[in-house]
């Protein structure tokens, strides 16, 4: 199998992080629970984790991690917990369903507004202007995905994210598909909530995110329960990470997340994405060439663009062409609207979806010439026999 499905999860996980998780097993006590020494070493492990990704992210405050089983559950942590009545919230056009959803059900409630600021790919200046317009006296927060989980492009997040502190408005990043992929610091970026997935571009396993304060608006928990401290106190603790982290936590998962970005940082975030924009420029360049191949956003230049593209086939489904590609060529892709439906209106190509492609720091340049020649013969519909 050639596995081009990176932007849903990595594929293969490296062998560091199969070999942690299941290392955890022989000490996977509760952490935080105990003072005996598996609940400690699996306490460490959780601590360690955090640590490194405070480190790669840019805050001195590891407290401030909060592990999360999603990236979608970071999200809602955010939206569910900052947002009050009356509050209004503006997203970008490129948004996910882990944005969109919770806010139309505060929406249904009567609780929030929002407004969609349109992204102009190529004129930073224009995307800047329309969430400047779709500002209002009660705009409390903006949600900006950094790189479209569709077409790939980068948002200019730092402009942004000026633009939401000039105005006193919280900035919350979605780095779902930049976060291990791109350097993100967030106090350069100026983020207030960053939203990561563990077991994308960090190469940690699935039922793995975390998110990250870095403001003094504190959101009100989602959900309450047990945290191994302040027990004889009946409500939940305001400290940080108990306050966000009730229930036992996913010490495997998190093992593995923690040599994900060992892997990570061994292998250094500039050369995974050198290697990944090889790749995918080497893909547009082709697929442009191809009659009957639709592409739909710029040239994927470093700085513009994360290494995943999305593109169409005249007169096949999408759902047939990556059916095709699994059968036939044993190739993993995903087609159809990706669960951001918001991101392919801004696309004109709700109606048709599209295959998206996304290679990782395992994928050669080999898969992708197979990848090309196995394009070409479904489109000159040649008899699929190896
Ligand atoms: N959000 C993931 C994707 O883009 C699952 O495929």
């Amino acid at each position: 199998m050639i596995y081009l499905d990176n932007g849903a999860t990595t594929f293969p996980k490296p062998e560091i992080v199969r070999k942690a998780v299941s290392d955890s097993f022989a000490y996977s006590a509760n952490p935080g629970r105990a003072g005996h020494k598996m609940s400690l070493k699996a306490a460490e492990t959780i601590y360690n984790c955090r640590s490194k990704i405070a480190d790669m992210f840019g805050t001195d405050k590891p407290e401030n991690v909060i592990f999360t089983l999603s990236c979608t559950l970071a999200l809602n942590t955010v939206i569910k917990g900052v947002l009050k009545k009356g509050d209004h919230v503006v997203i970008s056009s490129l948004e996910h369903n882990s944005v969109v959803r919770p806010l139309e059900k505060l929406c249904e409630a009567g609780i929030i507004t929002y407004d969609i600021a349109k992204v102009y790919e190529n004129d930073n200046d224009k995307t800047l202007d329309s969430f400047r317009k779709s500002f209002k006296d009660k705009t409390k927060l903006v949600i900006c995905t950094h790189a479209s989980n569709v077409f790939g492009n980068i948002l200019p997040v730092s402009r942004i994210a000026a633009l939401c502190r000039y105005y006193g408005i919280l900035f919350c990043l979605d780095s779902a598909q930049s976060a291990g992929i791109i350097n993100i610091d967030i106090n350069e970026i100026g983020v207030d909530f960053l939203c990561a997935p563990g077991h994308k571009g960090l190469y940690g396993p699935m039922g793995t995110g975390f998110l990250i304060i870095n403001s003094n608006t504190i959101p009100d928990s989602i959900y309450e329960g047990g945290t191994g401290s302040g027990s004889s106190v009946l409500t939940q603790p305001q400290i940080l990470p108990d306050k966000f982290e009730s229930g036992t936590v996913n010490l495997s998962g998190i093992a593995g997340l923690s040599a994900g970005i060992d892997f990570v940082n061994h292998k250094g975030l500039d050369s995974i994405y050198h290697h990944e924009m090889s790749l995918i420029t080497m893909l547009y360049r082709r697929l442009s060439q191809i009659k009957g191949v639709r592409l739909y956003t710029a040239f994927p230049n470093k700085g513009s663009h994360v290494p995943l593209i999305s593109f169409n086939i005249d007169g096949i489904d999408c759902d047939e062409v990556a059916r095709l590609l699994d059968d036939k060529f044993s190739i993993a892709v995903r087609a159809g609207l990706h669960c951001s439906p918001v991101a392919h209106r801004h696309y004109n190509t709700e109606d048709s979806g599209t295959v998206r492609v996304c290679p990782s720091v395992f994928t050669s340049r080999n898969d992708i010439n197979i990848f090309i020649n196995a394009v070409t013969k479904i489109i000159n519909k040649e008899k699929f026999i190896h």
